[in-house]
């Protein structure tokens, strides 16, 4: 029984739906809607019963004789039902007829279409895969699909009812900011997603801003390891992905990003998730940032972690608990001010710019001397230093190697042996000749304190 489409090369351009038209005639056993599941079951019956997605086995007989459905089979004659069978279908006073099935255009998958309408030296290779973001669909063509193009992203909307919008990436990543080109095949010209991750909302304009979806198990896997009490300096924070997740833990985060438009949808994303009191968002070089960020945090700290923190609705109820009973007894129900001491530590630097985070690490030297007027105060608060987590990429695919040439260009840049809690973890390949990874390793102190 061949259910594929019509075969409709000459498109390119404009999608002809109505052309996706074709009917099917199959064998029927007429019998009476009583006996219906008594058939089904059948052992002599079953395994002719029609199979096919999307398609239903049983439906009312379009005749139109009361009482009587049709159970499709998908023999093509009745000499291909076995004696047993047909004495069955006789036993049950069934008629075997045919019965034609009308497939249209939202019958086929966007797969079936496209290979009803590519030329054929382009069939092996399937066009429909992409990554969604939001309401996008974000494809990555190679060049010889781009004649079709615009038809390829019609039919993708089409066939993804949750999906409003089709791009494709027209470059590699090479800009500044990280973020792809793209040009619109298919939809809305809306690039501004509200998109889910860890639990939490981020709204960014996919064109104007660094994003990957890939990336939600490393980002998961990185939190997971930041304790609530931490503050952790997020140096190429984009539009907020581990800082947003962190906060919600109970770190406090500094978040900064160099990109304004990063900048700014990370602020929104700041209150949309309810943790304005625990990350600070701003907009300048990591290098910068790096530097300052231990002294921001010295001379502004952040409140103390009190526990999970509450939601919205529960912490207003905790409030109004907290004022009756202050009316009545001094005790609070939930610890909204606390005695224990404010967050001065940094504790962790995030540096996901895997491309080039380890240029930045020479802005470490000397980082916590910079102010001397206060250096000597750093020594005594800092007595564990903090934890790097380092994003970079190598061209050494053996794991030994890898951590050799990692190790290498780490000590180079900091001017140090890395020795202490270090840890090395592949995030993913991104290309057949170059992986992904996370170095984690803690800040040495000379380094720290280096004149
Ligand atoms: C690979 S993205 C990572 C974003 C985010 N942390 C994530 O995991 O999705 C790197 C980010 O660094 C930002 N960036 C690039 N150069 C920078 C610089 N010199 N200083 C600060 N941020 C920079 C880019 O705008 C981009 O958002």
């Amino acid at each position: 029984m061949d259910m594929s489409p019509p075969i409709h090369r000459w498109m390119k351009d404009d999608l002809d739906r109505s052309v996706f038209q074709k009917s099917v005639t199959v064998l029927a056993a007429r019998i009476p809607a009583r006996d219906t599941t008594t058939l089904l079951k059948s052992d002599a019956l079953r395994r002719y019963i029609m199979d096919v997605p999307k398609i239903r086995s049983v439906v009312w007989d379009p005749s139109g004789t009361q009482g009587q459905r049709l159970v499709l089979l998908k023999v093509p004659t009745e000499a291909a039902l076995s004696p047993e069978a047909r004495i069955l279908l006789t036993e049950h006073s069934a008629e075997l007829v045919d019965h034609t099935i009308r497939l249209n255009y939202d019958y086929w998958t966007a797969d079936d279409i496209l290979q009803a309408i590519l030329p054929e030296e382009l069939l092996n290779g399937s066009p429909t895969g992409f990554s969604v973001t939001g309401h996008i669909a974000h494809l990555n063509l190679n060049k010889e699909y781009l004649p079709y193009k615009k038809i390829i992203g019609k039919v993708i909307l089409d066939k993804n009812p949750a999906i409003k919008t089709v791009v494709n990436k027209i470059d590699n990543i090479d800009n500044k900011f990280r973020f792809f080109k793209m040009e619109l095949l298919a939809g809305e010209p809306n690039f501004v997603v509200e998109h889910h991750e860890s639990n939490c909302r981020f709204t960014f304009d996919f064109s104007k801003v660094y994003w990957n979806s890939r990336l939600h198990t490393e980002h998961d896997r990185l939190v997971q390891l930041f304790k609530p009490e931490d503050v952790v300096a997020d140096v190429f924070a984009g539009v907020g992905p581990f800082a947003i997740p962190a906060a919600r833990k109970g770190c406090a985060v500094l978040a900064n990003d160099l990109n304004p438009d990063s900048a700014c949808f990370l602020s929104t994303n700041i209150v949309k998730n309810n943790v304005a009191d625990l990350v600070r968002a701003s907009c300048e070089d990591g290098r910068d940032f790096i530097r300052d960020a231990i002294f921001n945090v010295l001379e502004n700290p952040f409140p103390p972690y009190l526990g999970p923190k509450p939601s919205r609705l529960k912490e207003k109820k905790l409030r109004r608990d907290r004022q009756a009973s202050e009316r009545s007894s001094q005790d609070s129900v939930y610890p909204l001010e606390s005695t224990l001491p404010p967050r001065k530590v940094v504790t962790r630097f995030v540096m996901n710019l895997p491309d080039s985070a380890l240029d930045f690490l020479d802005a470490f030297r000397g980082v916590m001397v910079t102010r001397d007027r206060i250096g000597g105060e750093l020594g005594r608060l800092y007595d564990a230093m903090p934890m790097i987590h380092c994003y970079c990429f190598t061209r050494e695919l053996e794991p030994v190697k890898a951590e050799a040439d990692i190790r290498l260009r780490v000590e180079a840049k900091i001017g140090h042996k890395i020795e202490e809690d270090v840890d090395l973890h592949l995030v993913r390949s991104v290309a057949p000749n170059k992986d992904m990874y996370c170095v984690s390793f803690r800040l040495p102190r000379p380094v720290a304190f280096a004149r």
